[in-house]
Parts: structure tokens; sequence; C-alpha cells
């Protein structure tokens, strides 16, 4: 009666965490939810009427403009005809997923890596190949290897400032991945919903900036910059790929939000633009900061990490082996939430110890008291 891709069906983590969040008195690290007192405002007053009328599948075109503006301004050429507004990147993701994943197509990820993007793709049947991150983005060797041994559809990157890791990919290893893309005919599809929560000043070029020949996909978002619950993404293509994923876009759901893209292209225009991403920018590095220092007096000798340059995140790798999805059981009864680290692997074989802590939802003095929680949940549990 169902489909067969049914049986893949699975739940995502987060959002089944997400509604525990919204309980009173729970710090949450969980979700990579922007702070709700650094948001723009949501002023729909002046939509025009026409807008209330169906619209393009491919969007609005002054906000299709900006957003080529803003990738020729990163290196990237493009025109606003090879640009798609989605109902968010995660409409992006779904997008690829129905343009190149068969059942057993092999696929190219990072591990860690986005773990609505490995629902989605496994839900089409996706063979994953991973490779392994380190703070500086992945391994040359097992790249070349990967793609001539497995001939992917298309490689799956989250270069900036990672979901979970909050690495970012050095730029000597953008300009090699770039290299061996085009070598090998590759697709890229590039994730990059954090490329303007930049705390520090760091190398981070696209790579579909730096591709010759190789097909790419490029998915952007204004959910971390504007505000998520507008689901308002965008998708940018070569041309080659660009006219299937409109006619996907179109089977999906014909146009995303007309007044949510009147008020994005608004909110990009707009004059304040800058001076709001310096505050948002402002705002997470001194959360980081202060959980930052929350961990050095509380996880010292229980865990290690880095501290991103950029993002939502941090990555914590604990020094003992357990599963942080039983561990969060424990935190829950205490009111305190984070992600646990196993979903994120898109291998069946997944490494415990690790938990994504986010820094941009809690306030300051909810990050001091739910790490040293934390920390005593974890130096008390069993194992
Ligand atoms: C790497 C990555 N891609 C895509 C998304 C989806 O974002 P949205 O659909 O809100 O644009 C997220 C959200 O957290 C993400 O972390």
């Amino acid at each position: 009666m169902l489909s067969e891709r049914i049986q893949r069906l699975s739940g995502n983590l987060i959002r089944e965490i997400l509604a525990f969040t919204q309980r009173e008195g729970v710090i949450s690290f969980a979700g990579g939810l922007p702070a709700m007192e650094v948001m723009p405002d949501l002023d729909l007053d002046q939509v025009p009427p026409q807008l209330r009328q169906y619209g393009t599948t491919e969007g609005e075109p002054e906000l299709r403009a900006r957003i080529a503006e803003g990738l020729n301004r990163l290196g990237r050429a493009c025109s606003p005809d090879q640009v798609l507004i989605t109902s968010g990147s995660q409409q992006g993701i779904d997008l690829v997923s129905k343009l190149f994943i068969d059942p057993g197509t092999p696929v190219l990820v990072e591990t860690p890596t986005y773990l609505a993007a490995v629902q989605s793709f496994h839900l089409f049947g996706a063979r994953f190949f991973a490779l392994p991150l380190s703070p500086s983005g992945i391994d040359q060797d097992d790249l070349h290897a990967r793609l001539t041994a497995h001939r992917p559809a298309f490689a799956y990157l989250i270069p900036t400032f990672q979901n979970p890791s909050g690495y970012c990919y050095s730029g000597p290893t953008r300009i090699e991945v770039a290299r061996q893309l085009d070598a090998a005919g590759v697709p890229l599809v590039e994730d990059e919903p954090y490329r303007e929560l930049r705390y520090e000043s760091v190398e981070c070029t696209p790579i579909c900036a730096l591709l010759a020949s190789a097909p790419w996909i490029y998915l952007g978002s204004f959910s971390k910059t504007g505000m998520p619950g507008l689901r308002i993404g965008y998708v940018a293509a070569s041309p080659d790929l660009y006219p299937l994923l409109v006619r996907l876009k179109q089977a999906a759901d014909l146009h995303s939000n007309r007044p949510a893209q009147w008020w994005a292209s608004r909110f990009l225009g707009s004059p304040g633009y800058s001076a709001h991403l310096q505050r948002l920018r402002d705002r997470y590095r001194s959360r980081r900061d202060v959980m930052a220092a929350a961990l050095a007096r509380h996880l010292s000798g229980l865990a290690r990490w880095e501290i991103p340059a950029g993002g939502l995140f941090f990555w914590v790798q604990l020094n003992r082996v357990l599963d942080t999805r039983v561990l969060l059981k424990k935190a829950l009864e205490h009111d305190i939430a984070f992600m646990p680290g196993e979903p994120f692997f898109p291998d069946e074989d997944r490494p415990r110890g690790f938990l994504r802590l986010n820094f941009s939802h809690a306030g300051d003095d909810a990050i001091e008291r739910g790490i040293a929680t934390l920390a005593q949940i974890i130096r008390g549990f069993p194992g």
C-alpha cells in the first residue's frame, strides 16, 4: 500500500527534542536556534497586494537578483536566472535528493554531517561514503580514493562552520577539493546556512566559486540571519542542473511564500542589513566565549573540543565512550537538552561519546548553569 521508500523513513531527533525544549525552564543547547532578541522585526503591513496571488516557481525577481549579486561578490559567477527560492534550504536538500538519488546511489558526505540531510538522502535510498572531518576539512587522499572507487552521484559538503562540528575548511583544502571534483566531474552540493555567522577572520571562499567545470548546487538560507519561521532559503545551480531543480520545485509546492520573499528581499537590501549582521556576530561571539569559558571550567578533563570560528555549535568529544542518547535522557530529567552525536554519523557504525552544543539560544547565565549541571551528570553517569 505504501511506497517502498517508506521503509527507510526515519525521524529527526532534533525536531523531537525541540518540542520538549519549548517547555518553561528548560535550558536548551539542542537546536540551531537563533536568539530571539537579535531577530529582525517582521513588518508585513506594506506587502504589495499582488503578492497575495500565485507567483513564479523560481521566486521573486528582486530577491533572486540580490542573491545572485551576493554570490558574485563571493566569486561565484551567477546570474539571477540560476537562483531558485526555496522553502528553507531544507527544501533544497529534498530537491537534491530527488534529482540524484535512486536506491543504491553512492553519495559522498562528511562524517559527521547534518542529520536532516542524512535523513533525506537515506529516504531516497542513498548509499553513503563518508569522509572523516578534521578541523581543517576533509583529507585529500581520502577524497581521491572515494571519488575514484565509488563514482558518487554528488558530494554533499558543508565547508563553512559545519553542522555539527563547527569546522571550517582551510583555504588550501577548498582549492584541492574543487580541483578533485573538477577532475572527477562529480557535482558539488555545497550547503552554507552559517556563512554569515563568522566571529574570526577566516578564509571561506565557497568551493563552488573555485570550480572550473564540475556541476554545482549551492544552498543558502535566511533562517540563521533572518528568521527561520519564514522558511525562506535558496538554491543556486550550474545551468545544466538548474532547470531540473525548478521542475522538481514546481512538482513539490509550485512556489515559496511570496510575502516572505518580499520581506527577505527588503531585509537584504535595507541600509540596516550589515549593522544587523554585525549585531548578530557580536552577540553570538560573546555567547560562544561564555560557553567556551563554561566548558573549560566544568568539562576540562572530561572532554575535548575546538573553539569554532563561526556558526552555532561546539562539537564536544567526551573522554569516555558512552551513548549520548542515553545521557540525553538523564539530562532531560534535569531540564537540560543537547544533541547527541550519534545521529550525525551517516554510517551504521556510529562513534559514541560526541555531543553537539548550541551556544546561540540560551542566555549567558543559563549557559553557565546548564554546562555545570551537564558536567555533574556526565561525572555521575554509570559505565
Ligand atoms: C547544514 C544545514 N543545512 C540546512 C539546514 C536547514 O535550514 P533551513 O531549512 O532553515 O534553511 C540547516 C538547519 O539547521 C543546516 O544546519
